[in-house]
């Protein structure tokens, strides 16, 4: 039976993962970390991580970016694999992550769901065949309480059509109302939409001359996340050190 330490065990995302490992016969949860611990949890919950009192084989993260340095701090002293499935780190905190995952297995991704990981490599494969002669645009949609915007994923998909091109060439635009001018080819258009509860959907699309592809994902509800995160710490678990994507266990 694994035993994981899940951050942020409180919120939406926390409490999908204890709802799916409830129904799980080889993961348990073992303690959370939250900053809310006055909760009636199925396990012990600390604000403190250094104050886990119980045997671990794995984190999970879905918390918040402020608190990635000390989880960090513990997953590299007591030498534990670390998925982390929390959005919004800066380029610095990416950094210690990867410098962090040459002496700890860790697995990062703004998106644990199996379809968005297949529809990443969907748009690899569109990017290749039309990059140069299809202008791309990135649309995505969430709940009215997401605080970070563009969503990871969406970044995570630019990123996609960006890796398969030499030299990183496409640059990422927000916000056209501030700029007077035609777009250019080497752009790619991210926009944000924020309403009530939609819990989260992503599109691609490819513009050409007279035709356009779109590549589709929507969630329904948030145990997609879950259950790809409980999937991902299985992998993990018993891995040497090392940067890994989710891509890693489809292939
Ligand atoms: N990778 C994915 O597939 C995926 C999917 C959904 C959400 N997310 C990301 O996961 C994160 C959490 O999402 P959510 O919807 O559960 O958010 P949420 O706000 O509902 O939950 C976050 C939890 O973290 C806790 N927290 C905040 N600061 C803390 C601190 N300093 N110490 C301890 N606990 C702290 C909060 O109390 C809360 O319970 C976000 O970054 C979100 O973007 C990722």
């Amino acid at each position: 039976m694994i035993q994981i330490l899940l951050i942020g065990c409180n919120g939406h995302m926390g409490r999908a993962i204890t709802q799916s490992c409830r129904y799980n016969e080889n993961m348990t949860i073992v303690a959370g970390v939250d900053a809310v611990v006055n909760v009636d949890n199925d396990y012990p919950v600390y604000a403190d991580i250094f104050d886990v009192k119980e045997t671990v084989d794995i984190i999970i993260d879905f918390s918040h970016p402020k608190v990635l340095n000390v989880i960090l701090k513990y997953a590299l002293e007591k030498s534990l694999p670390l998925v982390i499935a929390t959005t919004g780190h800066s380029d610095e905190q990416k950094d210690m992550i990867e410098k962090a995952a040459s002496s700890i297995p860790i697995l990062l991704s703004a998106n644990m769901s199996l379809g968005i990981n297949l529809m990443v490599d969907l748009v690899k494969r569109a990017t290749k065949l039309l990059h140069g002669s299809f202008d791309i645009e990135i649309i995505e949609k969430h709940h009215n309480q997401k605080i970070d915007a563009p969503s990871g994923t969406a970044l995570l998909i630019a990123d996609a059509v960006n890796s398969t091109l030499a030299g990183n060439e496409m640059k990422y635009v927000y916000d056209r109302h501030s700029s007077m001018q035609k777009r250019t080819r080497d752009e790619i258009g991210i926009h944000s939409i924020r309403g009530g509860t939609i819990t989260g959907e992503h599109t691609i699309i490819f513009a050409g001359n007279d035709e356009m592809i779109e590549i589709k994902h929507t969630a329904v509800s948030k145990s997609l996340f879950a259950e790809g995160a409980l999937k991902a710490a299985s992998f993990l678990y018993d891995k040497t050190p090392g940067y890994y994507k989710m891509q890693d266990i489809f292939e």
